[in-house]
């Protein structure tokens, strides 16, 4: 088995993964949600701290498998620096005492895998990853074969779904907020100008949604929310088909899917089973406990990574806050 641990961001979570057979036996997932939510959004000091207190704990729950283990995995990019650093350290901590090697695994690749958790995984696929901290298109075709052929230039998808709850004044994390809130309103109401339009580039940008949107809410007043974040949603989620609509006439995917926590949204996921219908590609989706940080998805890519003899050593395993595929 594998012991897998994630702490790129605000969620500390552990899992163990079988080798042979690729299930998981044991995920537990501890979320700061709440902790953050005063402040509208994650602050990496108080983050690592909450890691430095949940991991130990969710530890603790491991230690029957200790004996059954072969290898350590650990999230080592791309994240937040200090919080990388807790599940890193744990990582070095166990693989010294245990005698283990290491395995240090990319978050992004994480969350493709989290397809695949107690699956075998199915390729090609053309992935949209949106989550907080990204939004790109990548076209998969094995572990080790994964090209970005789209990213944002500026915000990400979410990130801007967790902006736009933050200027109303709503909970953090923004995404499922907004998404709920969009259902009561009207989409066509305010029209917010779809970015990149003229642009040939295959890119996204989402910092001119979010300033027209600044400005709606300034002039609005409450009873207005509801038409705001529906029409936000609107364009944020058509800006992202149009530009993937354009891509797929010439890469017509056989499969596609979404991934990362902005995935949960059920809006985008009935824009782009739409979108790929055309093409009759299937469209796959991680299951909804999956869809956000944990480290089930970063196990599963381990155990591939395991069958390869991808190890790091000690001194090599070093957080990457910025780091691509
Ligand atoms: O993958 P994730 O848990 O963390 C990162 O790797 O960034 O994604 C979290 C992001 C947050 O920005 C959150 O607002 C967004 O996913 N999100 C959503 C929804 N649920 C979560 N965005 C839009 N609609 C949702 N239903
Ligand atoms: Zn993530």
């Amino acid at each position: 088995m594998i012991l897998s641990i994630e702490s790129s961001c605000d969620d500390s979570s552990i899992a163990i993964t079988d080798i042979a057979t690729k299930k998981l036996i044991f995920h537990k997932k501890i979320s700061q949600e709440l902790e953050h939510a005063v402040y509208g959004g994650v602050v990496p000091e108080l983050a690592s701290r909450l890691h430095a207190e949940a991991l130990p704990r969710i530890l603790e729950e491991c230690k029957p498998y200790f004996r059954q283990l072969k290898a350590i995995a650990v999230t080592n990019a791309p994240g937040l620096a200090v919080t990388l650093m807790e599940g890193i350290t744990m990582a070095k901590a166990l693989s010294v005492t245990l005698d283990l090697p290491l395995i240090a695994v990319n978050h992004l690749k994480g969350h493709i895998y989290s397809l695949f958790v107690d699956k075998e995984a199915v390729f090609p696929q053309t992935v949209l990853l949106v989550s907080g901290g990204h939004t790109q298109v990548v076209e998969v075709k094995s572990l080790n074969e994964m090209k970005t052929v789209a990213s944002t230039m500026d915000d990400s998808f979410g990130e801007s779904f967790d902006k736009v709850a933050k200027m109303m004044g709503l909970a953090y994390p923004g995404g499922p907020v907004i998404e709920k809130l969009a259902k009561e309103g009207d989409p066509k109401r305010y029209g917010f100008t779809i970015p990149l339009q003229q642009k040939k580039d295959f890119a996204f940008s989402y910092s001119g949604i979010k300033n027209a949107v600044r400005l709606a809410v300034e002039e609005g007043s409450e009873t207005d929310y509801a038409d705001i974040a529906a029409s936000f949603q609107e364009v944020a989620t058509e800006h992202l088909i149009r530009k993937i609509k354009k891509y797929l006439v010439d890469h017509p995917p056989k499969n596609f899917a979404i991934v990362g926590g902005a995935s949960a949204n059920l809006y985008l996921r009935n824009k782009v089973e739409a979108m790929i219908a055309p093409y009759g590609a299937s469209l796959y989706l991680a299951e909804l406990k999956y869809c956000s940080d944990n480290a089930a998805m970063i196990g599963r890519v381990a155990v591939e990574m395991y069958l390869e003899k991808a190890f790091t050593s000690l001194h090599q395993l070093q957080a990457t806050p910025r780091a691509p595929l």
